[in-house]
């Protein structure tokens, strides 16, 4: 795991007191690392799609194959807001889209959050991406997720902090590798 901060200078420290936002790509571990980065300050989590399940009684997946990507983005934004104005949480995982919107972006820097990209291979993000349940219609098959990898990287490379993610890394290391450089 290697970090560093945006334009290669040394990371700048997350505050004690800011929300810490995960973002990466599908499959990189932002919901597991979230929830463990949050029990270990003892805090809480919000994982932005469940969020978004909740309130709309509908999955990501299922917004965004019934009613199309561009007005899921719209109810992700909305949810973002809600959850950035009204929630106590200290961690906050991020779909892997989010953060390529750059209103969303603006909207997140308005709350003086830290946030941190966990930049997973593209290889262990589709094996992850393809052994499990969750639906995601934005990686259909290899080629396509892939090409959404690729043209992401430059937003995700946005983020104040970025840590490496390897297949051997769990959640309680990358968690303790983000405080470390809180
Ligand atoms: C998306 C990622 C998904 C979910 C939706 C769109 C994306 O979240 O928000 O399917 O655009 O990358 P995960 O990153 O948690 O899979």
């Amino acid at each position: 795991m290697k970090h560093r901060g945006k334009d290669g200078r040394a990371p700048t420290a997350v505050q004690m007191h800011q929300r810490i936002i995960i973002l990466g790509f599908m499959g990189s571990g932002k919901t597991t690392v979230a929830r463990e980065l949050a029990r270990q300050l003892e805090g809480t989590h919000v994982d932005l799609d469940s969020f978004i399940f909740d309130r709309e009684g509908r999955s990501a997946a299922e917004i965004i194959k019934e009613d199309g990507e561009h007005q899921f983005r719209e109810v992700e934004t909305l949810a973002l807001r809600d959850v950035l104005q009204n929630s106590e949480a200290r961690v906050i995982a991020l779909g892997g889209g989010t953060w390529t919107i750059p209103a969303n972006r603006t909207l997140i820097a308005l709350h003086d959050c830290a946030t941190v990209w966990l930049d997973a291979p593209f290889e262990l993000c589709w094996t992850r991406i393809s052994n499990t349940q969750t639906d995601r219609p934005l990686a259909p098959n290899h080629q396509t997720a892939r090409a959404r990898y690729d043209s992401r990287r430059a937003d995700y490379s946005l983020a104040q902090q970025r840590v490496e993610v390897n297949e051997s890394d769990t959640a309680e290391t990358l968690a303790s590798q983000i405080l470390s450089i809180t």
